[in-house]
């Protein structure tokens, strides 16, 4: 039995600006993903006895770690289908068989929690099966890869590539953006996920009850921030079109926001589509502070992250 170990960060989104719903039910996103050192570590097991031609190489999915419970241990795991669709691609460029493989999640982003947790699962998912194949073909063209990341889904392209980007379309559509420095965050998770798509189809009737949330769409003062690499003048660039969204649906939201102002954070922002919340900090010190003081007062579990990071790979 071979093992292959692939790790694949979480994100915060600095600025996540939402359009209109599109036909086919996605919304039009203008948002900057910084990827954080918060990670999950995908091992493919390999058994080399068993070679598979045909269906899927995958025989079993485990998961430990933070919220393991609430992970689908099944073929809708993205990272079940992110194996898969790689080896199709292998395929469809001459791939006779492969061996089978388990795989294991090991989790420490959230589920459920608006930092892209299984996206970054697909992500390592995808470096891993590409190492296991690099022994029958050669690697895809890079552009194929973000290809097949942007059908397992709208996050899948950054928490394969990482660091800090500009994201268009549904988000799938990446171009890197300059910026200087570490930021540090103090991250406060729920006990309970929330849906994306519940939060994206609630500011849609939000704002179709009037609610005055236009899309924020202008990312050049951000841009300019994230060049003097400090946190002080990135801070009160932070916005999050789904905030409104999210506190309207849980109320705890709220309250942790303000918990985390009075107790010093540069910013305190939702984490995409939430529930997660991401408190902007001077230092790692003033992160960890902030974070005890945090779960003193009561709040449910956190961690302290800093970004930006890389994004998806192998480790040796
Ligand atoms: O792409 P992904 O599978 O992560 O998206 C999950 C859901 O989030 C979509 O089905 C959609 O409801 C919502 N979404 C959206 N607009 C985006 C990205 C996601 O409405 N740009």
């Amino acid at each position: 039995m071979r093992e292959i170990v692939a790790r694949a960060h979480g994100k915060v989104n600095l600025h996540l600006g939402v359009g209109e719903a599109r036909e086919d039910g996605f919304h039009e996103l203008v948002t900057v993903f910084q990827s954080l050192d918060l990670h999950d570590t995908l091992s493919l097991l390999v058994d080399d006895d068993v070679e598979v031609r045909e269906g899927s190489i995958v025989s079993d999915l485990t998961v430990t770690g933070l919220d393991a419970r609430y992970v689908p241990c099944n073929p809708t795991n993205l990272a079940w289908q992110g194996v898969d669709k790689l080896v199709d691609a292998y395929r469809a460029r001459g791939l006779e068989s492969a061996p089978s493989v388990r795989i294991h999640i090991r989790k420490g982003i959230p589920t459920a929690g608006g930092m892209a947790g299984g996206s970054a699962d697909a992500a390592a998912a995808l470096v891993a099966t590409q190492a296991l194949l690099s022994d029958y073909l050669p690697p895809l063209d890079p552009a194929d890869l973000d290809a097949l990341a942007g059908e397992l889904g709208s996050d899948v392209p950054f928490t394969l590539r990482g660091g800090t980007m500009l994201g268009t379309g549904r988000g799938e559509q990446l171009t890197h953006m300059l910026s200087r420095g570490q930021y540090h965050w103090a991250l406060v998770f729920s006990k309970k996920g929330l849906s994306t798509p519940r939060v994206f189809g609630h500011l849609d009737e939000l704002r179709a009850q009037g609610r005055d949330l236009p899309p924020s769409l202008d990312t050049t003062e951000l841009s300019k921030a994230l060049m003097s690499g400090s946190p002080e003048q990135l801070a009160p660039l932070l916005v999050n079109d789904l905030q409104a969204a999210a506190v309207s649906l849980r109320s705890d939201i709220a309250r942790t926001l303000k918990l985390g102002q009075q107790a010093g954070a540069l910013a305190a922002i939702v984490s995409g589509s939430g529930p997660t919340c991401a408190f902007l900090c001077s230092s790692e010190l003033h992160a960890r502070d902030l974070l005890d003081d945090l779960l003193a007062e009561g709040l449910y579990s956190g961690a302290v992250a800093h970004g930006p990071t890389k994004g998806a790979y192998v480790l040796d």
